[in-house]
C-alpha cells in the first residue's frame, strides 16, 4: 500500500511539473472556449413553483424568463462543460436526458465526467421536474411541459457553446459584494468552533468568484460569477416566474455586454452561479414578526402564533429587494470585468465524477469534544422535523418549530404510516429526531437520492467542485480548505477553489457536523446524517488528488432511472378555451392610457388562451413596440424584460376563458414617441387543435423625460 507521504510527493511532483510547463514561454496552455444560452422557461400558469414546498404558490404569469447558460474549455486533451440553470434544482433525471440528447448529437464528447449542471435555485420557477417523490408531492407530481423546457433548453445552450467555439483565454478575479447576504441560522453557526469562526470576518461568504472568458482576439465572451446567496428575495407570495435577484443580475451584465439588446439575446453570456448559500438569506432586514414588526422567538416563532416570523427587505416589496440585491452584486462583477487584477488561468484541464452511495461511506473524524478520531458513517436518508418548520425566507404551513430535537408523537404516527424508521436510522441519525424516513419509503418509487454524483474540474489551479446539494457557509469553507491542503501539497501557487452549488443531483442540505446537533431547518434537512459533510470532505479530496494524477477512478453505483418509473402526475391538461362572449383571442379590451413618461406604469388588458399552449419558447408572450422613423415598429421589450408584467387570470372555468393583463413600467431614457403593446398566444380550439392568435393595443405616446402633466399634445390614432 502506498503512504500517504508518498501519494503526497507524487501529487506534488506530477502538478508543478505541469505549472512549470504551462509558464514556460511558448509553451502556454491556449484553450478553445466557447459560450451558449438557451430559455428554459417552463410553463407559467397553474403549476406549483418548486422551492417554498407551498403548494398554493401557483404561477399565474411572468417576471422573468429563465435561461440555461453554458461555458466549455478545451485545452486540447480534455474537455469541461460548466452549465448554470435559472432553476430551484437539477434532478438526476433532468441530467440523464440532456446527457442522452448530446450523445445523440455528439457521440461521447459530452459525459457525466465533464458535464457540470448547476442550478441557480431559484424559488419562483414551474417545478415537478424532480422524480423524487418528495420533490414532486408539493407540484402535484410529475409535470412533463416543465421537464422538457429544462431538458431542452440545456440541451440547446450546450449545443450552442459547442458550435461557438473558438480559440480563447481564461481569466480569474475575486472581489466582495457588502449588504446583500446574512446568515438565517445564526445559532447553528455559533455552534461551530470559535476557533474556526475567528478564522472569517462574517457569518456568510462575502466573496463573488469570477471566470472571465475572452476570445484569442480579445473579444469578450462570457463570464461566470459564483457568490453565495439564496435566491429567495421572491418570496412565497409570487406567482410570477422570475429568476430572482441571481437571474436578473445575469440579464443586467448581459444587456451591457450585448449592446441593449433584449434579455435571452445576443453572444455575450454572464451566469451568476449557486454556491455555498445553504444558510444564506437575501432577506437583508432579518426575520420580524409579520404584522407587530417585533423579533422572533428564538425558535422563530410569533407570539401566539397568530403572526408568520419572516425575513423579507432590503427594499419595500419583494420586487424592490430582487432589483436592489441584483444591482449590487451586478455592480461589483462589473467592477471586477472591468478593473478587477485578473489573473490568467494556465494549466491542463482534469475532471473527475463518481456517485456515491452516501449510507454506505465512512470517514475519520477528529472529535473536539473527546479528543478522538472516530470512524464515522453516512446514514440512510431521512428529514428531521425542522425542515417541515421552513426558514425565514418562507415560513412551513404546519405548526413546526425550528430548533426541534424532539419527536411530537402525533407526528410520529402520521409518518409511521409511510415508513417506521429503523432503531439503525435512529442512532445514525443522531440529533436529529426523524419526520421521514425518506430512506425507507419506496412507494411508489424512491422519495430521496441514496446515490449522489460527486464532480470535480480542475482548471490550473482553478478547482470547480459540483456539490450535489446546498452547502452551508461553513461546510463550504471546510470544503475549500480541504480541497486547498490538496492542492498546497502540490504546488506553492496561489490555489482557488470553487463551490458549485445544486449540481447534478439533489440532496437538499449540507451543514457541518457542529451545525447539526442545533437542528435548524439546514441541519434537520441534511439527509444522510451528522457526517454528511465529513464524507464529502473525503470524497472530493480523492475526487481532485485522482485527477491530479491522471487516474481513473471507481465510476461507483448507478442511481436508479426514475424516467422508467410509471410517474405519478395530477397535473391536468389544458382542455380549450374560448373567448369572452362575443370578443375574440387577442382583443384589447382595457387600452393603455394615451401619454406617459419615465417611471409611469402602462397596461393593457387582452383576450387570451391558456399560456401552457405555447411556451414560446425563445419568444414572448409580449412585446412592447416603438413606431421608427421609417414606420416600422421595434420591439424595446419583452417578457424577459424587467420593466415589463405579465399576468395570467382565469375568468370562467367551465367555459375556458381567460384574460392577460400586460404592465410596462416605462424606463429612464426612454425614447420619446409612439408606443404600442402586443399580445401573442395560442389557443386550444374546443374541437381539437392549437392555433395561433394576437392582439395589440392602442398607439400611446411616450413625452420627454419629467412630468407628463404639462406637456400634453394633441392624441392622433
Ligand atoms: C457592440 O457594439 C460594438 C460597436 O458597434 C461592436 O464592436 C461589438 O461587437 C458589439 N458587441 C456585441 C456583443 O454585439
Ligand atoms: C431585536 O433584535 C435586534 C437584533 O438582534 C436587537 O438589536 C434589538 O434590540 C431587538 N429588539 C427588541 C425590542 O428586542
Ligand atoms: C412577501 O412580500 C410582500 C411584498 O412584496 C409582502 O407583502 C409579504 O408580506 C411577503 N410575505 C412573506 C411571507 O414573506
Ligand atoms: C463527539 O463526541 C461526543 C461524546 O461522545 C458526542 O456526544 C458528539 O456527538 C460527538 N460529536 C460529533 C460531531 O459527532
Amino acid at each position: 500500500m502506498e503512504s500517504p507521504e508518498h501519494g503526497r510527493s507524487k501529487v506534488l511532483a506530477v502538478l508543478s511539473t505541469w505549472l512549470l510547463l504551462a509558464a514556460l514561454p511558448g509553451t502556454i496552455a491556449s484553450y478553445s472556449v466557447g459560450v451558449g444560452r438557451a430559455d428554459t422557461t417552463g410553463p407559467v400558469a397553474e403549476i406549483v413553483f418548486m422551492g417554498y414546498a407551498k403548494i398554493d404558490q401557483k404561477g399565474s404569469g411572468l417576471h422573468l424568463r429563465t435561461f440555461s447558460r453554458a461555458f466549455i474549455i478545451d485545452d486540447g486533451e480534455e474537455r469541461f462543460v460548466f452549465v448554470s440553470v435559472d432553476s430551484a434544482m437539477i434532478g438526476n433525471g433532468v441530467r440523464q436526458t440532456v446527457l442522452q440528447n448530446l450523445a445523440n448529437e455528439f457521440g461521447s464528447l459530452y459525459t457525466e465526467k465533464n458535464v457540470m449542471i448547476s442550478a441557480t435555485h431559484s424559488h419562483s420557477t414551474p417545478g415537478g421536474f424532480m422524480l423524487h417523490m418528495l420533490f414532486d408531492i408539493t407540484t402535484f407530481g410529475f409535470v412533463k411541459e416543465t421537464f422538457d423546457a429544462m431538458v431542452n433548453g440545456i440541451t440547446k445552450s450546450i449545443h450552442r457553446a459547442h458550435y461557438a467555439m473558438v480559440p480563447g483565454r481564461i481569466f480569474i478575479a475575486h472581489g466582495e459584494v457588502h449588504g446583500v447576504n446574512i446568515n438565517r441560522s445564526p445559532a447553528a453557526y455559533l455552534n461551530n468552533p470559535k476557533s474556526e469562526r475567528e478564522k472569517y470576518k462574517h457569518d456568510v461568504d462575502k466573496i463573488l468568484t469570477q471566470v472571465q472568458f475572452v476570445g484569442a482576439d480579445d473579444r469578450p465572451l462570457g463570464v461566470i460569477n459564483w457568490f453565495a446567496i439564496h435566491p429567495t428575495s421572491m418570496n412565497n407570495t409570487n406567482h410570477l416566474v422570475s429568476s430572482d435577484n441571481v437571474g436578473y443580475a445575469s440579464i443586467l451584465f448581459e444587456k451591457i455586454m450585448n449592446n441593449d439588446s433584449l434579455p435571452g439575446k445576443g453572444s455575450f453570456v454572464a451566469a451568476f452561479a449557486s454556491s455555498n448559500l445553504g444558510d444564506v438569506s437575501p432577506n437583508t432586514r432579518g426575520p420580524k414578526c409579520e404584522f407587530s414588526g417585533s423579533n422572533c422567538s428564538k425558535h422563530y416563532t410569533c407570539p401566539g402564533r397568530k403572526e408568520m416570523c419572516f425575513a423579507s427587505g432590503p427594499g419595500k416589496d419583494m420586487f424592490e429587494s430582487t432589483s436592489i440585491i441584483a444591482n449590487k452584486i451586478f455592480k461589483e462583477s462589473w467592477r471586477l470585468w472591468q478593473y478587477g487584477n485578473a489573473k490568467e488561468v494556465i494549466g491542463p484541464i482534469r475532471v473527475a465524477h463518481r456517485y456515491v452511495n452516501m449510507a454506505k461511506q465512512t470517514a475519520k473524524y477528529y472529535n473536539a469534544t473527546t479528543r478522538r478520531t472516530e470512524i464515522v458513517h453516512g446514514c440512510e436518508p431521512a428529514m428531521g422535523y425542522s425542515f417541515a418548520a421552513g426558514t425565514i425566507d418562507g415560513p412551513g404551513s404546519f405548526s413546526f418549530e425550528q430548533g426541534t430535537t424532539t419527536a411530537n408523537p402525533m407526528w410520529n404516527a402520521v409518518r409511521n404510516l409511510l415508513a417506521t424508521p429503523t432503531t439503525e436510522d435512529v442512532t445514525c441519525h443522531g440529533a436529529k429526531p426523524i419526520l421521514l424516513a425518506t430512506g425507507r419509503m419506496y412507494l411508489p418509487y424512491e422519495w430521496q437520492p441514496k446515490i449522489v454524483a460527486t464532480q470535480v474540474a480542475l482548471i490550473g489551479n482553478v478547482v470547480i467542485a459540483g456539490v450535489p446539494g446546498e452547502f452551508t457557509t461553513m461546510s463550504g469553507r471546510r470544503l475549500r480548505e480541504a480541497i486547498k491542503t490538496v492542492m498546497n501539497d502540490a504546488s506553492d501557487d496561489e490555489t482557488s477553489v470553487i463551490v458549485a452549488g445544486l449540481c447534478n443531483t439533489y440532496s437538499d442540505y449540507v451543514t457541518t457536523p457542529e451545525e447539526y446537533q442545533i437542528q435548524r431547518y439546514e441541519g434537520a434537512s441534511t439527509i444522510y446524517g451528522p457526517h454528511t459533510l465529513t464524507l464529502y470532505l473525503k470524497q472530493y479530496q480523492e475526487l481532485v488528488t485522482a485527477a491530479i494524477l491522471k487516474k481513473d477512478v471507481d465510476p461507483g453505483p448507478t442511481p436508479p432511472d426514475l424516467r422508467k418509473k410509471n410517474l405519478l402526475t395530477f397535473v391536468t391538461p389544458v382542455l380549450y378555451d374560448t373567448p369572452k362572449w362575443g370578443r375574440n383571442f387577442g382583443d384589447c379590451i382595457r387600452q393603455p392610457q394615451k401619454f406617459a413618461t419615465s417611471g409611469d406604469i402602462v397596461s393593457a388588458v387582452f383576450i387570451s388562451g391558456h399560456p401552457r399552449n405555447n411556451l414560446m419558447t425563445e419568444n414572448s408572450y409580449l412585446t412592447i413596440e416603438r413606431l421608427a422613423d421609417d414606420e416600422v415598429w421595434v420591439p424595446v421589450a419583452n417578457d424577459a424584460s424587467w420593466e415589463t408584467k405579465f399576468e395570467w387570470q382565469r375568468m370562467s372555468m367551465v367555459l375556458g376563458s381567460s384574460q392577460v393583463i400586460i404592465t410596462w413600467q416605462v424606463p429612464e431614457n426612454i425614447k420619446p414617441g409612439e408606443y404600442r403593446i402586443r399580445h401573442n398566444g395560442y389557443y386550444r380550439y374546443i374541437l381539437g387543435g392549437i392555433f395561433p392568435y394576437y392582439g395589440v393595443s392602442n398607439h400611446f405616446q411616450i413625452l420627454p423625460g419629467g412630468s407628463s402633466c404639462c406637456r400634453r399634445r394633441p392624441y392622433y390614432v
